[in-house]
């Protein structure tokens, strides 16, 4: 699909798209603090609210995070986003634990946020867990759902192709 042609009446979800390379200023703490705020608003089973965001500007942690990922893209603000086990929702019927697609539309809700402040992310799951759990002393009751490098784009890339939407959405 040529999303460039494409047409949404949400101009948000248009512009963003997964940022990688960012400039060397920090983002500010209003636009952290804003894009916090649209992450909580997400919607979450139950709302028993499992998400917990770590915040990592220390900048002697960012540099080791390097150890867990090559994708932090030198990013002055990573948010880690995570679940509470013991807090999220489990499904009755099956146990489904619910929490990592709660953090999911949280991280998603905050991408959005970010979006709409001119700032750039993207959502990266390829890491080594246990390295980043160490690193941070992430709780071991925590899941780790994705790492978002936050800041202020390079470079405003459109985002990336999409196949038609035929072969994805399927009508009985
Ligand atoms: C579950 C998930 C994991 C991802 N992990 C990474 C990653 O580790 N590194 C990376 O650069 N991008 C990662 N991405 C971003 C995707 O590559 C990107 O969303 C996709 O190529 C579409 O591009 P767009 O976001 O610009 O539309 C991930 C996205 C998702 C949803």
């Amino acid at each position: 699909m040529d999303t460039k042609n494409y047409k949404s009446y949400n101009d948000t979800i248009m512009e963003r798209f997964s940022c990688r390379s960012f400039l060397p200023q920090k983002i500010t703490q209003n636009e952290l603090q804003e894009v916090l705020k649209a992450g909580i608003l997400a919607p979450i089973a139950v709302n028993f609210q499992p998400e917990r965001i770590i915040v990592v500007e220390n900048e002697a942690l960012l540099e080791k995070m390097k150890e867990a990922t090559r994708f932090t893209f030198d990013a002055k603000t990573i948010l880690v986003v995570c679940y509470d086990k013991n807090v999220s929702w489990h499904r009755k019927s099956d146990g489904k634990d619910h929490g990592d697609i709660d953090a999911t539309i949280v991280a998603t809700q905050m991408m959005l946020e970010a979006t709409t402040l001119g700032l750039g992310t993207c959502f990266v799951c390829s890491f080594k867990e246990e390295i980043l759990r160490n690193i941070l002393d992430i709780p071991e009751n925590y899941g780790v759902t994705c790492m978002l490098p936050i800041g202020y784009p390079k470079e405003v890339l459109p985002h990336g192709p999409r196949i038609d939407i035929e072969d994805i959405v399927i009508y009985k």
